[in-house]
């Protein structure tokens, strides 16, 4: 595998304040060598502990991007965290459009949109993530209706953010959480639609893939040579198995 490839660590909300600081200066040399020779490295930490961790990570090559954010800049929203806020703490990747936001959270698609605007303003790089919610053998239809609001508004961008950096997360639903990944295949045939209808934006924005990339999945997942990273949710959160992944990854 050539270098540079994404590893997005999306750790949800399995670690604690004080495990995710464990995490990050337990491990810090071998996360610093990662980010600075091979990998491009953004961990997601909870968003309570995006500030400490950005605080112990400063000065080395490791991104920090947040889980969440609102769809406005300021105003009545209780609870929601701004995108300048993300900013000004040293955001500098940021997750839209997960699937456990539109089934938990009640996340509507269509604030999937200006939440994208919004960070490719401030100079944060979505990762907008998509994927069909059952197993079909042909998902394009799905995917095709929650894309095109998205590729619409970044066709009507296109000539201001072409050298920025965008990335789209392949997520099948149903492959998140259940330890069986997408087939190969399946996920080539999505990951080069897409490819195809942003080709003419730009060509500086990836394609990754998540859902249930672990230990047992990655070997046959390293097959596919037109991905650029992945996005690994469980597997992220154990330093034992994030490594013993990683190493696989780098091999
Ligand atoms: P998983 O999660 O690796 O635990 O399947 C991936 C994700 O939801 O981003």
């Amino acid at each position: 595998m050539k270098k540079n490839k994404i590893i997005i660590a999306n750790w949800k909300m399995y670690l604690s304040t004080s495990e995710a600081i464990k995490f990050i200066t337990q491990n810090y040399d071998k996360l610093t060598n990662w980010a600075e020779k091979n990998l491009e490295l953004i961990i997601c930490p909870s968003p309570t502990d995006l500030y400490q961790i950005k605080k112990i990570i400063e000065g080395s090559e490791i991104f920090i991007g947040s889980q969440i954010t609102s769809n406005h800049h300021s105003g009545s929203f209780t609870g929601q965290i701004s995108p300048k806020s993300l900013k000004y703490i040293g955001c500098s990747h940021c997750i839209v459009g997960h699937s456990e936001h539109l089934k938990y959270l009640g996340e509507k698609e269509r604030n999937i949109i200006p939440k994208i605007e919004l960070l490719l303003e401030l100079d944060i790089v979505p990762i907008i993530c998509f994927g069909e919610e059952e197993k079909t053998i042909e998902p394009i239809k799905e995917i095709e209706k929650y894309m095109q609001p998205i590729l619409k508004l970044l066709q009507k961008k296109a000539k201001f953010i072409t050298q920025k950096q965008i990335i789209f997360a392949y997520e099948p639903r149903w492959a998140i959480g259940s330890g069986e990944a997408a087939k190969n295949k399946h996920i080539e045939i999505i990951t080069s639609w897409l490819k195809t209808k942003i080709q003419n934006m730009s060509n500086s924005w990836k394609i990754i893939y998540g859902g249930s990339v672990s230990i047992k999945t990655i070997e046959s997942l390293l097959k596919i040579d037109n991905i650029d990273g992945f996005l690994i949710g469980k597997a992220s959160s154990s330093f034992q198995e994030f490594k013993k992944l990683v190493d696989l990854i780098l091999k």
